[in-house]
């Protein structure tokens, strides 16, 4: 080899290692050392050499992830060890048993348990020669799966050759290929803009992805992999610690470069086991995954091996499953509700369905053109999903199961409540009912939300009494509240004269309030607590807000061109007025805002990123009194910036601002400065 030749070799190998480094610290380590632009940079020298001399272009290049040649059909593998399944257990009950069984068999009821969270994506198997990555293979039946190499070698999670010098001849890891919620949420959305399908969860995108025969297609798709364990081991280095535990298993793997999920915990008995089960069972919404249960396995190889296998199943770990977020049921019918801004929502009426933990009767069907996305038609047997607190919602109907009398639905183009004609406006995917206050289903939900807690907060009037009220046609608008009698309020169903005094100091209480409550309670569209706050801080009187232009209303801070149309058009409302005008001759009343320059402001002009979840603070809440300070709420970091709140799981405009050098501050701090701000 001559000399140039040599370095240029050298210059290859250093630019592998620094890429893999860095890529590693990406995707692996979630810790970024570099901005993405000087990794650019590397990655285009690597590409520049390996085009003028393709000879040197190796198998674990980084350039290599790309994608190759278009396969006609995936190679059947044979696992040289079965890739095995899990057994699973429903209750804390059955986890129970499980541990009785596996003390009588170890005797002994001393051990350490490794807890997992169950990953929902398709089981892996790598297979490493001499630290390269030769072959991927998916578990098919356990004894023979496919040969996905291609597909495998674009995920960056996944290193082309291990690090360090201390693997064995031949390694193969296992584990399971999935794809983030952030990922997922992106891919469909940009099928649709394509106009193609969609998937109906993060496994069946990955599974899709990953059974790519055009590889440069699997590229695109955000798939990522946690290990949980190993396969084959062949060769040298296979001794400690391979062979004793599983927790150290995870440590080596994690040391040769490959991802362990970071939620895998060492645990020492199966009260800590539930526990964890409980723990993250309740941060399962939070998580950049999907997952459908814990898995809890034997610490111990030894241990492991007293205890065998049944079947197909180790008998040394244990799936402890969450209650399913998706079930199948039968659609009976589509009714059509109507929002407090006359939205008219399509609500799917199910036969009764256990999914997520509880009985599930309605789901929502956003909008048609959802229901036409999806050809969901009544009468179908179709998926219901509830994925923690979140409304649950229709994902597809089952085509193989779709009786002859299915029914297709249409939006109707009269509200069902008022009979006021309903239109969709501005390309707005949802209808609405043109009736306004006049419509009895809006009414009571502007009653619903002016007395709610952040509104004028009328203390027991809750959702089911306003609904009564109207439809016993004790209040047609909210003025009416005001106005209620003892002797009406008492001779309603279920209320006696002790609610009925309650409720009544409740709204007398609530008329002294302030002017950012009383403009949020109005319920103008898009006018939010932080808008109200704004308005009330720049105008400081009710009738300059009332009688402001368009023009004149962009001016304050959070009001764009759409916010000042809902404003100006509200007040130019004679009901709207009129509502207004008995509210304040009812008595309500707030006190004098102080005016303050806005250059006075302790925050004034200063430029300030929310980011991450706060977990005291309401995140409205806070944006709204840093406007009210005189700041500038803005949603990017850039060089203007003068400051980030970063809350809990603060990511890249987090990373963004500690590279840009720019003050950053937590929640308690935010709070702090509220505190010594307010009193002065
Ligand atoms: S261990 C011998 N650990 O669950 C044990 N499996 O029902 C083999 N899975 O095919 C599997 N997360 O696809 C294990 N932390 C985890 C897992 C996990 C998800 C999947 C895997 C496997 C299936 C078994």
């Amino acid at each position: 080899m001559t000399d140039d030749a040599d370095s240029l070799l050298k210059q290859v190998e250093q630019l592998h290692q620094t890429l893999n480094y860095h890529s590693h610290r990406y995707y692996v380590l979630d810790d970024p050392e570099i901005p993405d632009i000087e990794y650019d940079k590397l990655f285009r020298q690597l590409e520049a050499i390996e085009a003028k001399h393709p000879e040197l272009i190796s198998l674990d290049s980084p350039t290599q992830r790309v994608g190759g040649k278009i396969l006609d059909g995936f190679e059947q593998v044979t696992h040289t060890i079965p890739m095995l399944s899990l057994s699973n257990a429903f209750s804390t009950e059955e986890i129970e048993e499980f541990s009785k069984r596996l003390e009588e068999r170890l005797k002994t009821n001393s051990f350490q348990i490794v807890a997992e969270p169950k990953l929902d994506g398709l089981a892996i198997s790598l297979r490493y020669e001499k630290g390269l990555l030769m072959q991927a293979t998916t578990r098919g039946d356990g004894q023979t799966g496919e040969d996905v190499s291609q597909n495998v070698r674009t995920i960056m999670a996944i290193p082309l050759r291990l690090t360090g010098d201390d693997y064995p001849d031949v390694l193969e890891v296992r584990g399971e290929i999935f794809m983030p919620k952030a990922g997922f949420a992106k891919l469909n959305q940009l099928q649709i803009d394509k106009g193609e399908k969609t998937f109906a969860n993060p496994r069946n995108a990955a599974a899709g992805s990953l059974r790519q025969l055009d590889s440069k297609i699997a590229a695109t798709r955000p798939l990522d992999m946690f290990c949980y364990g190993i396969g084959s081991v062949e060769g040298e280095n296979t001794e400690n610690p391979l062979k004793t535990s599983h927790s150290q298993i995870l440590q080596q793997l994690k040391s040769w470069g490959l991802a362990v999920c970071p939620e895998v915990k060492l645990l020492n008995n199966w009260q800590q086991c539930i526990d964890y089960y409980d723990s993250i069972l309740s941060r399962r919404a939070d998580l950049p995954y999907e997952i459908d249960g814990v898995v809890y396995k034997i610490d111990s190889i030894a241990q492991q091996q007293q205890a065998g296998f049944i079947s197909r199943a180790p008998r040394w770990a244990i799936a402890h499953k969450f209650p399913a977020e998706e079930a199948m049921t039968r659609l009976l019918n589509i009714d059509v509700q109507v929002g407090r801004t006359g939205a008219l929502t399509p609500v799917a009426r199910l036969a009764p369905v256990f999914v997520g933990g509880v009985t599930v009767t309605n789901a929502t069907l956003h909008n048609q053109d959802e229901i036409d996305r999806k050809d969901v038609r009544i009468g179908d047997m179709v998926i219901v999903r509830r994925a923690g607190d979140v409304i649950p919602e229709v994902v597809k109907p089952v085509l193989s199961e779709r009786p002859e009398n299915s029914k297709a639905f249409r939006m109707p183009d009269h509200c069902p409540i008022c009979h006021s004609l309903a239109e969709r406006v501005n390309d707005e995917a949802k209808s609405r009912c043109t009736g306004g206050l006049f419509c009895p289903a809006q009414r009571k939900e502007a009653i619903k939300h002016f007395a709610s807690r952040k509104a004028m907060d009328i203390d027991g009037l809750g959702d089911k009494l306003v609904e009564q009220m109207v439809d016993d046609g004790m209040i047609h608008t909210i003025a009416d509240l005001f106005h209620l009698s003892f002797k009406k309020i008492s001779q309603m169903e279920r209320m006696g004269a002790k609610s009925a005094t309650n409720l009544l100091a409740a709204i007398e209480a609530s008329k002294a309030t302030t002017l950012p409550r009383f403009i949020y309670s109005l319920g103008i569209r898009e006018v939010g607590e932080a808008t109200a706050l704004a308005l009330a801080n720049y105008y400081r009187h009710l009738e300059a807000i009332q009688s402001a232009k368009s023009e004149d209303l962009q001016q304050v801070p959070d009001v764009g061109p759409i916010v000042a149309h809902n404003l100006e058009t509200f007040f130019a409302q004679q009901h709207n007025d009129e509502v207004i005008d008995k509210l304040l001759e009812a008595g309500i009343h707030w006190p004098e805002i102080i005016p303050k320059e806005s250059h006075e402001l302790p925050l004034a002009d200063k430029i300030i990123v929310l980011t991450g979840s706060l977990s005291i603070m309401n995140r409205n809440d806070a944006k709204a009194e840093l406007i009210a300070l005189g700041a500038k709420v803005s949603g990017s970091v850039s060089k203007k910036t003068d400051l980030v709140i970063a809350g809990e799981k603060a990511g890249s405009k987090l990373k963004k601002a500690e590279e840009l050098g720019i003050e950053v501050m937590d929640e308690a701090g935010m709070i702090a400065l509220f505190k010594e701000y307010n009193n002065s």
